[in-house]
């Protein structure tokens, strides 16, 4: 059998209709938004990896931190055969858990909705290791995933910090979800970014190279690409917020004229008054305790809870509580 093999869970009709629908919901709704998931087309999954090496935006160098840390230690905790990782990306810092799995794990599982980061990160991940396997899946974590029937125990990664880029309603869903996939035995991996000084979380998200900013905008040009619209990145700026209400960074596109957008597939045009605001991301920050009582919520128990040096970033393994059932 190979050592690689890739499925697609997203028809490209089914993906199609659900960039329809959140466009044409999210830009005729006051105020507008647009969910974070249509800025990882090929180019979007670049930018992000450009962003992990900026020196503004720590959380993938804190978390790498951690890993290199604790990859052993998690290996002896869990003793996975299976490691799931939903928005796997690149891959690139799965490698120090995937080393310290191996060999006892069967086979990796990276779940992302950009199939091209998952064929670059398959293929280095499988130059390094040759007895590694592979089963890449294209799909969307926040639907119903359909995971390959592979051995226990399975240890679900979601690191990055990516739940934070759900909404307070859709990361309880997303939980409740993750622990339907786990039996007993098996554990969740979480990356949190945590809480801290605001210049320092809104330099994260709008760094002087202006990489975010360009990453912020190629959702505009994956909506003029997919929907033959007619936007101009050049006429909005990139917008980077902390929210301290709710422990979020905003990111936003501020149109820096009246304007109107035409989106030929929709037969719909989008006016934007000078100033108004899109929203394409939140960033959530957290604390312990409330990573804690969001995985109570969905039956999981905080076993281990680690953090880098400085304190900028958590890994979280989290249990199927004792005496709960398996998957249902
Ligand atoms: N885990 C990597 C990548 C984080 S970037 C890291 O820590 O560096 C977020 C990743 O999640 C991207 O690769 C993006 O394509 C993927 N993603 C975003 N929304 C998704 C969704 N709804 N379903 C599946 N993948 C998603
Ligand atoms: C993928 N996710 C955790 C990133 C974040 O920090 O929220 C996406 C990102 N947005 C702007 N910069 C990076």
């Amino acid at each position: 059998m190979s050592p690689f093999q890739l499925t697609r869970t997203l028809a490209e009709d089914a993906m199609d209709a659900e960039l329809r629908s959140d466009v044409l919901h999210g830009l005729t709704r006051t105020p507008k938004e647009l969910p974070p998931k249509w800025f990882y087309d090929a180019r979007g999954s670049d930018l992000f990896e450009e962003i992990t090496r900026l020196p503004e935006y720590y959380p993938t160098r804190a978390e790498r931190e951690i890993l290199i840390a604790r990859a052993e230690e998690i290996a002896a905790a869990t003793g996975a055969r299976t490691l799931v990782e939903l928005g796997s990306g690149s891959s690139e810092k799965t490698r120090h858990l995937l080393d310290a799995l191996l060999p006892g794990l069967e086979v990796y599982v990276p779940v992302d909705v950009s199939e091209s980061a998952l064929k670059s990160a398959g293929d280095a991940l499988l130059a390094e290791r040759p007895s590694l396997r592979v089963h890449a899946l294209v799909a969307d974590f926040t639907r119903g995933l359909e995971l390959p029937p592979t051995a226990g125990p399975r240890l679900v990664a979601f690191l990055g910090g990516t739940i934070g880029n759900l909404l307070p309603d859709e990361r309880r869903e997303f939980l409740r979800a993750v622990r339907r996939m786990l039996a007993p035995g098996d554990a969740l991996l979480l990356g949190t970014d945590l809480v801290k000084d605001e210049g320092t979380l809104v330099a994260a998200y709008d760094d002087a190279a202006g990489v975010t900013a360009a990453f912020n905008k190629n959702v505009l040009a994956v909506v003029d690409r997919e929907l033959g619209a007619d936007a101009d990145p050049d006429d909005f700026d990139h917008v980077a917020l902390w929210d301290r209400e709710h422990e979020w960074i905003e990111m936003r596109l501020r149109a820096r004229h009246a304007l109107a957008v035409k989106i030929r597939e929709l037969d719909l045009v989008v006016p934007f008054e000078a100033g108004e605001e899109l929203r394409t991301e939140v960033s959530a920050k957290f604390r312990r305790e409330g990573v804690r009582t969001e995985l109570a919520k969905a039956g999981l128990t905080l076993s281990r809870w680690w953090t880098d040096e400085a304190g900028r970033f958590a890994l979280s393994l989290a249990t199927v509580e004792r005496g709960a059932g398996g998957v249902g």
